[in-house]
């Protein structure tokens, strides 16, 4: 019997964890990653079509005419276009193999990492964006937390651990234990900021104006938050528009050119660490002391990031494996302890 009934379950009632990301969105089913595209979406606005969502949509950035739009329907970790996002949302759902090719349309219990500053007015339009997309169940899971057990972090302990999660929208800090978030900071610089920061540096300072695209290439290939490192990046060479001539315009630059123009933002990072720590118990504190800090998200991957965070805290930091997919690992954990964990909320 209870086979028959999971059999029926399984058959109208599918799985899914997301993280819906300012810059990446990331959706696990049947234990693995099989969404992991960029939060944009391209729509012909004359026929009301979606053309392109993900890595495709994102390549087209910058290079449209007035017909096609591309959206982010994402800002600063939430949903700024509901209408939109779920949108793409559909059409990420619509690219996990075995969801679709079914008899019946299968309902969707979802879990869904949310931003720790998140509002409850975005908490329930996030619900209901999920319940227009077919969920009958859903559940939200803070992103610290999720980026937490992602990380392999036991959040269940009485035992604090320290997790800063650097995304493209939001930067998160959150300290752990016993399962739950003791205190949090979230400030909305991250990753994307970064990127406007080097469009900005080369406007001001070389008259060049080079597209999004552009910028954060130059971020991931040479972008440094310190001098000393190990490999130094080589130069790279840059194109865009003269805005003094209006003419095209290359130009090489180097890592080191890069390290100021990033630093304001770097210390609205250092300072939300370090604000957390401030403001944790001091039993927490001891615990910390030990174990460290824990980095993920994409924007912690800028070269030197963890080393200048270590010496403002006086900590080890320690990146987490894979960053990018920490958050959607844990939200995906979470999916299968529905039961075992109370932090998550419905
Ligand atoms: N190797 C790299 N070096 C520096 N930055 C990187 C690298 N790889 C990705 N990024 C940046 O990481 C950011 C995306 O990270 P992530 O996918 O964790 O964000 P997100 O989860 O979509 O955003 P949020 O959590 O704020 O809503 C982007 O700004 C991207 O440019
Ligand atoms: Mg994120």
């Amino acid at each position: 019997m209870g086979l028959v009934v999971n059999f029926m379950n399984n058959l109208f009632t599918q799985e899914i964890a997301i993280d819906l990301g300012t810059a990446n969105t990331l959706i696990m089913y049947d234990n693995k990653i099989v969404v992991d595209l960029p939060s944009i979406i391209a729509i012909d606005i004359r026929i009301q079509k979606v053309i392109a969502v993900g890595e495709k949509a994102k390549k087209m950035q910058g290079k449209t005419h007035e017909n096609i739009k591309i959206y982010k329907p994402l800002k600063d970790g939430v949903i700024a276009d509901y209408k939109i996002a779920e949108l793409m949302i559909r059409e990420f759902i619509k690219k996990i193999p075995g969801i679709n090719n079914r008899l019946f349309t299968p309902s969707l219990t979802m879990v869904i990492c949310i931003p720790s500053g998140i509002t409850e007015v975005e908490k329930r339009a996030v619900k209901d964006s999920a319940h227009n997309l077919n969920a009958k169940e859903v559940y939200l899971i803070e992103e610290p937390m999720a980026a937490a057990i992602g990380s392999g972090i036991s959040v269940t302990k009485a035992e604090g651990n320290m997790i800063v999660d650097i995304g493209g929208g939001t930067t998160e800090c959150g300290v752990i234990a016993l399962g739950g978030i003791v205190c949090k900071k979230s400030i909305k610089i991250a990753g994307d900021v970064f990127t406007n920061d080097i469009s900005y540096y080369l406007r001001s300072k070389y008259n060049l104006y080079v597209g999004e695209r552009t910028s954060e290439k130059i971020k991931i290939d040479i972008g440094s938050a310190i001098e000393t490192i190990n490999i130094p990046p080589e130069n790279i060479r840059i194109q865009g528009r003269d805005l003094s001539t209006g003419k095209p315009k290359e130009m090489s630059i180097s890592y080191k050119e890069i390290i100021p123009a990033l630093d304001k933002s770097i210390l609205r990072i250092e300072d939300a660490v370090m604000e957390t720590l401030s403001s944790t118990p001091p039993e927490l504190a001891a615990d910390i002391y030990k174990t460290g800090i824990y980095m993920a998200g994409g924007g912690s991957l800028l070269r030197g990031l963890d080393q200048r965070i270590a010496k403002k805290t006086g900590l080890s930091v320690f990146l987490v494996e894979d960053p990018l997919r920490a958050v959607v690992k844990g939200t995906g954990i979470a999916l299968k302890n529905i039961d075992k964990f109370t932090f998550l909320m419905k």
